[in-house]
């Protein structure tokens, strides 16, 4: 099938490349220039395993096209035009469909009524209805496919999803959407628009919902001295509970929990309920992001140590995405209260509002933000008086 995706993000370049891999034609659409020069030239635009292989190989360049202007596409070519753009929150924690409303608005009256639009990003739908009305774009005829993968596992989450969800009140399309995953074996639900997103923004909301637990548990753990790898594993092997992602953590972030958790909120209050477990989830990470810094100077004093060196500047392990990122949350803590502080991260460079070092130092408490390959910790082993700190066992 002839697709267009708009959005060379983590979620369009990703789903796009995996589809040429599935035998479709792909156009890539971004209004980010140096995105689509870089990727007409086969460079990745963020880390991401496999991407090169992907960018690089016969197929994507047979099969693949990057154009940064929406009258550069033949629209009436198009079987399918995915939409993968940002949704972030703005300041007052609501929605900014400043960015969806700009597509709405230039796609409309260039896409044939045969061809399938499709939304990957995140949106409630009665957000969307809103911003679809103020451009006069027809809503009822949209499928919502929501995307669930993981940033670091991105290619493999593709093809190994646990579900597919497509939501739409015209069957015939979500057809057309479904036929484009045949040749993976995840089971497909079929649903309306809202409850696709809603399948969506539950996900986004118990996950860090079970982050903010073995947080809590952990901090529980520590203040007893207890055994935190036996009480968790013990924990975790109820098989009601289970064992996967229950690791304790300096906090979590990311580009997407914290948004999704915040507009969960935000939709509960439209509709004037209350959800007090929904409504912790953000408080208690802020609240162990503050417990964790404390912890750390705590260690760097007992030691009598001049500084502390944050490891990794990302939200989490294999990805370059430094949204919400904990270490910059915890590094901001440390400031304010004027502590020594500093991030390492040999992997990019990042603003200068961020004291940022590129070789190791001795006299510091070093602090794994997420588990760090052998040569970071073969690295720090070589150091003299240093403590290196990590929250969870190996
Ligand atoms: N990143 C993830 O892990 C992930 C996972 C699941 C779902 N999602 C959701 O998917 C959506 C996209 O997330 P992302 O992380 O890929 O975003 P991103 O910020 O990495 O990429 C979005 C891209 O859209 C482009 N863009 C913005 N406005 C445009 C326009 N008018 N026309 C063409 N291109 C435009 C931007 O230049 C950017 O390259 C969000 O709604 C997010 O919540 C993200």
């Amino acid at each position: 099938m002839n697709i267009v995706v708009i959005g060379v993000g983590y979620v369009g370049l990703v789903t796009g490349l995996s589809l040429v891999k599935l035998g479709n034609k792909i156009t890539f659409l971004d209004t980010d220039l140096s995105k689509i020069q870089m990727l007409n030239q086969k460079k990745p635009t963020f880390d991401e395993p496999e991407l090169l292989d992907y960018l690089t190989n016969d197929k994507t360049a047979k099969n693949a096209t990057f154009c940064h202007s929406y009258d550069e596409i033949k629209w009436e070519d198009a079987d399918i035009v995915l939409i993968c753009v940002q949704t972030p929150i703005d300041e007052n924690r609501d929605l900014d469909s400043t960015f969806i409303k700009k597509v709405f608005s230039s796609l409309n009256g260039k896409v044939a009524n045969s061809t399938t639009v499709c939304i990957k990003s995140t949106i409630h739908p009665s957000a969307l209805q809103k911003v679809l009305s103020e451009v006069n774009y027809d809503y009822k005829d949209l499928v919502f496919n929501p995307e669930f993968l993981r940033e670091g596992s991105a290619f493999y989450d593709f093809f190994n999803t646990d579900r597919i969800i497509i939501g739409s009140e015209n069957l015939e399309k979500s057809q057309i959407i479904a036929s484009l995953y045949e040749e993976l074996k995840s089971e497909i639900i079929f649903t309306d628009p809202i409850s696709s997103q809603l399948i969506k923004y539950l996900s986004n909301a118990y996950l860090p919902l079970r982050l903010s637990f073995v947080n809590e548990a952990s901090r529980l753990i520590d203040s007893l001295n207890a055994n935190q790898s036996d009480v968790l594993k013990g924990v975790g092997l109820d098989s009601r509970i289970g064992e996967q992602y229950f690791r304790p953590s300096p906090g979590w972030g990311g580009s997407c929990f914290p948004k999704d958790v915040m507009e969960i909120q935000q939709i509960a209050k439209e509709n004037n309920l209350k959800l007090p477990v929904m409504q912790s989830i953000s408080n208690s990470n802020s609240e162990h992001l503050l417990w964790f810094s404390k912890k750390l100077v705590k260690i760097m004093n007992i030691n009598n140590l001049q500084k502390i060196i944050l490891i990794g500047a990302a939200f989490k392990e294999n990805t370059d995405d430094t949204r919400y990122s904990p270490t910059f949350e915890i590094y901001n803590i440390l400031k304010n209260e004027k502590e020594n502080v500093e991030i390492y991260d040999e992997n990019m460079t990042l603003d200068n509002k961020y004291d940022q070092i590129f070789s190791f130092e001795e006299n510091a408490l070093y602090v794994e933000m997420y588990p760090m390959g052998n040569k970071v910790k073969n690295q720090i082993a070589e150091l003299n008086n240093i403590v290196h700190f990590r929250f969870w066992d190996s």
